[in-house]
Formats: C-alpha cells, sequence, structure tokens
C-alpha cells in the first residue's frame, strides 16, 4: 500500500526494502542502536544488498540518547566520513533513531535527504509520519527540533516480530488516540480486537490514513494537528518526570495515563471515560500518577502554551476532537 503525503510516499509492506537506489546518492549511512542493529539491520542488508556499502552509525538506545550530544556522535561520522550534501541517512529504528536522525539530516550541511524505515509499531503509527523531528533538552521533551520530511517512510510490519510485548503496547497508545480523537467506528473495533491474534497491518493503515490526513491539513500544527496532541500535555509531563527522575516509563505508557487524565477533563460522559480507562489499564502497564505538584513545572514548558495558559487538545465526544481549550494550573489539580 501507498499512502502520498506531501512531498514523500509512505509505503506500508515487507516487500519496500529493496527499493532504496544506492546510485542516486553519493554516500549512505545507516542509523541504527544496539537493537535495531542486532534485529532489523540484517534484514535490511538482506532486502536490499546494495546497502552493505553504507556505512552505519550506531547510538545506544532508548528516550535518556534522544540528545544533543548523540547529534554530535552522528554528525561527527558524517563529517569524518567526508558526507557531501548529496548523501542519504536512513533512520533504522523506532521513535528516537528516527526523531533523532531526521533532526541530524536536517541540520547537517543545511540539510541532506534521509529516509524513515520505522521498526517498533509506535514509530509505524506515529513517529515515522508528519515531519517533526528533534531530540530533548534538560529532560524537556522534543524542545530544540524542526518540521522536516524525509524522502520516503518504508514500514515493513515483519521488523515486529522481534519487538517486546511492552513495546507493542506502549505503541498501541498512539492508535487508540488515532480512533479517540478521530475515528469513533475504528475505536469499536479496536475494542473488540484480540491483539494477540492480530495482523498489525491493517491496524497500522488505518493510523497512518489517520494522522497523514491531519497532517496534510496543518503540516505546522497551527490548527488541527493539535489535536494529535490529545493525552500528550499531561503525557509529556509524566514522561518528563519520570526522566528526570530516572524511572524507565515508555512513551505511549506515559501518554496513555495522560489520555485518561484528559478525557476526564474533555466533559465527555463518565461511562465513555470509564470505558477508555480500563480499556488502556487491561491493555497497557500504565506507570503511577503522579501528584499535580510532581507534573506542575512540566505544564508551563508545553509547546502548545500560549500567553501563559495551559492549551489541551480534548475530546468533544469518543471521535471527535477540539484543540486550544485553556486550562489555568489550578483547574488541571481538580483532575488529580
Ligand atoms: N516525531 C513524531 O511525530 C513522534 C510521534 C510520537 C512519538 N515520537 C517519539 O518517539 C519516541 C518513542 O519511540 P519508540 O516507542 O519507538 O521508542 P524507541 O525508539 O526508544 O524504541 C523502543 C525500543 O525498542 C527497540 N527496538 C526498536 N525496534 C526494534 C525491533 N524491531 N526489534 C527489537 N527491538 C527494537 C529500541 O532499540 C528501543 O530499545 C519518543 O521519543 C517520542 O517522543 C515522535
Amino acid at each position: 500500500m501507498e499512502i502520498n503525503s506531501s512531498n514523500y510516499t509512505i509505503y506500508i509492506g515487507d516487500d519496500k526494502l529493496s527499493s532504496v537506489q544506492y546510485q542516486n546518492y553519493s554516500q549512505i549511512a545507516i542509523l541504527v542502536d544496539e537493537n535495531t542493529k542486532e534485529h532489523c539491520l540484517p534484514k535490511l542488508l538482506e532486502s536490499n544488498p546494495s546497502l552493505k556499502k553504507a556505512k552505519i552509525i550506531s547510538i545506544s538506545s532508548g528516550e535518556i540518547n534522544k540528545d544533543l550530544s548523540r547529534c554530535q556522535i552522528v554528525w561527527n561520522e558524517l563529517s569524518q566520513s567526508h558526507f557531501d550534501r548529496n548523501s542519504l541517512l536512513i533512520c533504522l529504528g523506532g521513535g528516537v533513531v528516527c526523531d533523532l536522525g531526521g533532526f541530524c539530516a536536517s541540520c547537517f550541511k543545511r540539510g541532506i535527504d534521509f529516509i524513515h524505515i520505522p521498526t517498533t509499531l509506535l514509530s509505524m503509527v506515529d513517529a515515522s509520519v508528519g515531519g517533526k523531528t528533534g531530540v530533548d533538552f534538560l529532560t524537556l521533551k522534543n524542545q530544540i527540533g524542526l518540521f522536516s520530511n524525509p524522502q520516503q517512510v518504508i514500514i515493513c510490519p515483519t521488523f515486529l516480530e522481534t519487538l517486546s510485548k511492552r513495546q507493542i503496547s506502549s505503541g498501541f497508545a498512539e492508535i487508540v488516540k488515532h480512533a479517540l480523537i478521530s475515528d469513533k467506528q475504528y475505536w469499536e473495533l479496536l475494542l473488540e480486537t484480540d491483539f494477540s491474534q492480530t495482523d498489525w497491518k491493517e491496524i497500522i493503515n488505518k493510523s497512518v490514513l489517520i494522522k497523514n490526513k491531519i497532517v496534510e491539513e496543518d503540516p505546522l500544527e497551527k490548527s488541527i494537528r493539535k489535536q494529535l496532541n490529545f493525552g500528550h500535555t499531561i503525557g509529556h509531563a509524566i514522561e518528563s518526570h519520570y526522566l528526570e527522575t530516572g524511572k524507565e516509563v515508555l512513551h505511549g505508557e506515559a501518554i496513555a495515563l495522560g489520555m485518561i487524565v484528559e478525557s476526564k477533563m474533555s466533559g465527555i460522559s463518565q461511562d465513555d471515560c470509564n470505558q477508555i480507562e480500563q480499556f488502556l489499564s487491561k491493555n497497557i502497564a500504565l506507570p503511577t500518577l503522579p501528584t499535580f505538584e510532581e507534573l506542575e513545572k512540566w505544564f508551563i514548558h508545553d509547546k502548545k502554551n500560549s500567553s501563559g495558559k495551559i492549551q489541551f487538545s480534548l475530546l468533544t465526544s469518543i471521535g471527535k476532537c477540539q484543540e486550544n481549550i485553556s486550562f489555568n494550573q489550578q483547574e488541571i489539580k481538580k483532575y488529580f
């Protein structure tokens, strides 16, 4: 399946890895972390032997490494190997590799081409689509970054075979978000799905279509794209809090908890809130909700804020969302 975005194509299928053409570039580097190097790189090289000539750049895995010091490692490697402007960086990994790699490529020599080959469920349905690149700074999520589109996104669901159950359910949080903000029927389908048996390809197609449609309408997040932040104002604060305390909480786990709190803030019916909470608690290992006081300082830095007010994207009903809803700190506190 092919989905066209403004100036790039998203391929979904296990037969597309050979489509990267080495001869179009002077040099190619492949960015991996230690897990994608072990589990995904061999599959890529087997499907596309021309990439055996590519330079492999490896960073350590995990959100803690999505920072400027790892960008320096990438830029250093590219510079040492004399990569020019006609080079390509392939980001082979989860959201950390895609966000950081896209950012590094977009800044190197004012921008070289990059291709995302996402290898986690989360990066297949969300992080690889939409052109957001960047890194964390001072434990603030995605504080430094830019909008920059890849040349292509190649989504191969077979990469999920080596992904842990915990990582699969973290990615599932963003799928739930897509359904809750824009498609009630999709939500009802998810409620009935047995995830131990599921064929992720169909779900990936649906989620990428939703994300891509929203991004196409508002690429720079001036209006409707903010709806993709449902669950993220609280969720990013939770993620930052746990990044600072050193406890490992996955992105989707923090967002799932954020969606439970923000559903309550949405003012949708108690029954709908209970259904969302029960479904997320059943399918995702939720972290403990920090206290309001522990999260307060992180709300201030949220990128959606305007004139000192904290802005949320909240559900108006299941399948519909509204951006730019302001709350002050005291109003948020009532939900903790
Ligand atoms: N740019 C965006 O629009 C966007 C959207 C959502 C999330 N994000 C970002 O994405 C990041 C989270 O991404 P993630 O959940 O993919 O985390 P991740 O990149 O940290 O990957 C999770 C773990 O799985 C391992 N892994 C990856 N693929 C594997 C495979 N096929 N087999 C075995 N192990 C594998 C990785 O090494 C890592 O340890 C966060 O930084 C978040 O901010 C970005």
